[in-house]
């Protein structure tokens, strides 16, 4: 892929979960030079903290609680060399791994329902955009947090293929999971995201779509590549 350096664009990427948009998302930044945010780390960073500070106890959201603490949560992110990728950080604490867990998995779907919580994140996404050169991933890119953004990607793959991913990387970080749990974990959040009141998951009008279900990662570069060369050229 050519690198574009001087036209800065916004690339929305959204679609069901473990469809590996960030990967995805990841790659296309490192290869524009652009920044990366990975926005499903933002709504499980506040999951998080709801847990670790009594608002979801043995998986039940209080959102009373959530939304008296909502103000104390401070979300940055640093560049991670290693990783290509920015790693996220709640009120100065490095929560990257933490946050993949699947207590923060089964309880982000309620999290990120809350329309105070949506609003808190969608402002600092919007400033973290506003000078364009951004690749962003989530649920409600380009339709909520840029609906101006030039190139919006909708992201789609099977679900069972989806829950074998999830699990493999699971697995591989060392955690006790059953595939039948992902799977079921993977399938709620698809019918949580997409039936919520607020900003459910659908695709932009102006969205294409890459179904990976058969995809190498490669591939999907090649496809993104045809996209990127229509539009900067
Ligand atoms: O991409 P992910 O699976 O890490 O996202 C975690 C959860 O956050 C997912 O269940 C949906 C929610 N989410 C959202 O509602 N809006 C976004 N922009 C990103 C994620």
């Amino acid at each position: 892929m050519e690198c574009y350096p001087n036209k800065k664009i916004i690339i929305a990427i959204d679609g069901f979960s473990s469809c590996g948009k960030s990967t995805f998302a990841k790659n296309i930044a490192v290869k524009l030079g652009y920044v990366f945010i990975d926005t499903g780390a933002m709504y499980r960073a506040v999951t998080l903290y709801g847990i670790d500070n009594g608002a979801i106890v043995d998986g039940v959201l209080n959102e009373t609680k959530l939304t008296q603490l909502l103000d104390q949560i401070e979300i940055t992110f640093k560049f991670n060399n290693n990783r290509e990728a920015s790693d996220i950080y709640v009120n100065g604490a490095l929560v990257e791994d933490k946050i993949r867990s699947i207590d923060v998995s089964n309880c982000v779907s309620a999290v990120s329902g809350m329309a105070n919580v949506r609003e808190k994140l969608v402002a600092m996404q919007q400033e973290m955009g506003k000078n364009r050169g951004i690749v962003m991933d989530g649920r409600d890119i380009g339709t909520v947090v840029f609906p101006d953004a030039e190139l919006k990607i909708f992201m789609t793959a099977d679900p069972l293929v989806r829950a074998k991913r999830r699990y493999d990387e699971l697995r591989a970080k060392g955690e006790e999971v059953s595939l039948l749990e992902i799977k079921e974990n993977v399938i709620s959040r698809d019918n949580a995201d997409q039936n919520r009141a607020v900003s459910p998951l659908k695709k932009a009008n102006d969205a294409v779509i890459l179904d990976n279900s058969n995809m190498t990662i490669p591939q999907q570069m090649e496809w993104v590549a045809t996209h990127l060369k229509r539009l900067m050229s």
